[in-house]
């Protein structure tokens, strides 16, 4: 079985919608055919500024909402990438074959140092993209399903890979994003031109898979559309409309040419009930799951401890060849 790779930061205390189709569904639907490996980057979390009692409770939270979201532990390997020390030794290594300016490139590291400010942006984040070229790497993925916004890590990823092989001898598989082209990027409700994110300047255009559902709707029943009254599908010129048949025809399985046949006459607020309907009927059970993984954290701590020795397992393997590979002395 070809083998996959993805993880997301514990870095709030729900995921929202843009990681959910982004990356939690298509997840779920590759454990089916793939060898998966699915892990919450606690390592990558504290590139920026959290509380220690935070980080602890919104790891187990990442968790709780990936096995709500449908991964299943029998049969992917679910881990924390700090139980796994071979994340921290690899990224390392492969920051020594990172160009200075390679890594300068990145445009996430340059978004959010430019927000924080040289003096408070820390090395860290700026070697965030070689530690996730390492957790790539180290499970010799062939596919990491992941959203829009990571696609110039994943260049980056491969062209470690590629340079590791080339300078060493073959170490890595290079890996290919798999990134669905409709749910790759799904945007704020308020500002339909910034993809949804954590760090939205204004909660009321994110929505948190854990929020209430009361919430959910009226959050989807205030949405930025635009002044004309038709229901279709144009990202330039309706991007507001455009998000929410995207977001519609992933969760309905209805292409959006349906959509907009089906809506023909109909407003804006037959769309949006609808879609408040679907999302909070989609979101509802999933919220309740995710509570009670949360009310059993032995249980939740068990499932992660059995996936740690399984990454570890591979992890090592792959190490061991590159530590060889570079010459490292073995230790007897
Ligand atoms: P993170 O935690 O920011 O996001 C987790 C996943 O959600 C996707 N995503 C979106 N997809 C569609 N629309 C959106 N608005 C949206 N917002 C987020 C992200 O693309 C991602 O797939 N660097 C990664 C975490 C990481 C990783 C890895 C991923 C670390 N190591 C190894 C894959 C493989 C990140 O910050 O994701």
């Amino acid at each position: 079985r070809p083998r996959v790779l993805s993880g997301m930061q514990p870095t709030s205390d729900s995921l929202h919608l843009g990681n959910y189709l982004g990356a939690l569904v298509q997840w779920v639907a590759l454990q089916e055919t793939h060898d998966a490996f699915y892990c919450v980057v606690d390592l990558h979390a504290i590139t920026v500024d959290v509380d220690p009692a935070t980080l602890r409770e919104r790891t187990r939270r990442t968790a709780a909402q990936y096995l709500a979201g449908g991964v299943d532990p029998q049969r992917s390997t679910l881990f924390v990438q700090s139980h796994v020390p071979q994340h921290a030794e690899l990224a390392w290594v492969l920051g020594c074959i990172t160009g200075f300016g390679e890594a300068g490139r990145m445009t996430q590291f340059k978004d959010k140092a430019g927000k924080a400010g040289s003096d408070r942006t820390t090395v860290g984040l700026f070697t965030y993209p070689v530690l996730m070229a390492a957790d790539i790497l180290l499970y010799q993925a062939d596919a990491v399903p992941v959203g829009e916004d990571q696609r110039q890590h994943l260049e980056l990823t491969r062209d470690l890979a590629i340079r590791f092989n080339g300078r060493f001898g073959e170490a890595f598989t290079v890996p290919e994003p798999f990134i669905v082209k409709e749910t790759a990027k799904i945007y704020d409700l308020q500002d339909p031109t910034a993809k949804m994110s954590k760090s939205a300047a204004t909660l009321s255009g994110v929505i948190d898979l854990l929020d209430e559902p009361k919430v959910t709707a009226k959050k989807i029943r205030s949405a930025v559309t635009d002044a004309e009254r038709e229901i279709r599908y144009d990202v330039e010129t309706k991007p507001g409309v455009s998000n929410l048949l995207s977001i519609h025809s992933a969760l309905s399985g209805r292409p959006v040419e349906t959509l907009e046949k089906d809506y023909a006459g109909k407003g804006y607020g037959d769309l949006k009930g609808d879609l408040a309907d679907l999302v909070t009927t989609e979101l509802s059970p999933f919220r309740e799951r995710t509570l009670a993984y949360l009310d059993d954290p032995a249980a939740l701590d068990d499932v992660l401890a059995d996936g740690a020795a399984k990454a570890r397992d591979v992890a090592a393997t792959t190490l061991a060849q590159v530590y060889d590979r570079v010459g490292f002395l073995s230790a007897r």
